[in-house]
């Protein structure tokens, strides 16, 4: 079942309540909630206060994207918020596996994410341990950048990873994905979606739910 999880730093900040509501309308699986330190990625978007609000007014289950070295600093208060899955990249700390025991100890579920450049190999010892994979399809830090077609490859390596160690492996394509881009990533492994300013926020008089129904009847 293919899910959408909509990424809420595209929406309008002066109107984060009734993005939420428009979005609950829309019946999206996942809120993709960003979070960026200024330092791994050249952008800062979204902090904990706005984590622990936006959580409290919604039911959608969160998707966090911490893009930031050393995460582990944010896990307790990001675990505290109550949010569903935590997913860090593999490029920004040491010793990843002891930091996915810690995020599934705090008893939400861990994911990572894997840049452009970053092979399936990052995955091969701790496959097991996660229960989603993020690839990004563009770099990092932006929305509405152009999608990296390079990425449909890893894709397809992640899913037959997925097909031998986690059969339940959620596999999240994150950039520039919409109407154009889902069926290749579908067809190669893709199971969530993550829905930004080429696929839902479009502005305030864009039909979410009719935009979310597009992405799904694009596969
Ligand atoms: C970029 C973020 C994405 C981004 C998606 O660093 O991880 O979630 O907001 O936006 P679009 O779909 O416009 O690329
Ligand atoms: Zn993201």
């Amino acid at each position: 079942m293919i899910k959408v999880s909509a990424s809420i730093m595209c929406g309008n900040p002066m109107k984060f309540g009734e993005e939420l509501r428009r979005l609950e309308d829309a019946n999206v699986e996942m809120i993709h909630f960003d979070m960026m330190d200024g330092s791994f990625v050249p952008n800062i978007a979204m902090g904990l206060y706005l984590l622990e609000d936006m959580k409290k007014n919604t039911k959608i289950p969160f998707d966090v994207h911490l893009a930031a070295w050393e995460p582990s600093q944010y896990y307790e208060r990001i675990a505290a918020a109550g949010v569903e899955y935590l997913s860090i990249h593999t490029e920004a700390v040491k010793h990843i596996h002891r930091d996915i025991q810690k995020i599934n100890e705090l008893g939400i579920s861990a994911g990572v994410v894997l840049n452009p450049a970053t092979t399936v190999n990052a995955l091969q010892y701790i496959i097991e341990d996660i229960k989603m994979v993020t690839i990004m399809t563009v770099d990092p830090g932006f929305a509405g950048q152009k999608f990296i077609k390079s990425q449909l490859k890893k894709i397809r390596e992640v899913k037959e990873m997925a097909q031998k160690y986690n059969k339940d492996l959620l596999i999240s394509v994150d950039g520039n994905i919409n109407k154009d881009t889902i069926p290749d990533c579908v067809k190669n492994g893709a199971n969530v979606l993550v829905a930004g300013t080429s696929s839902i926020f479009k502005g305030d008089n864009a039909n979410y739910k009719e935009l979310v129904k597009e992405m799904k009847n694009s596969i």
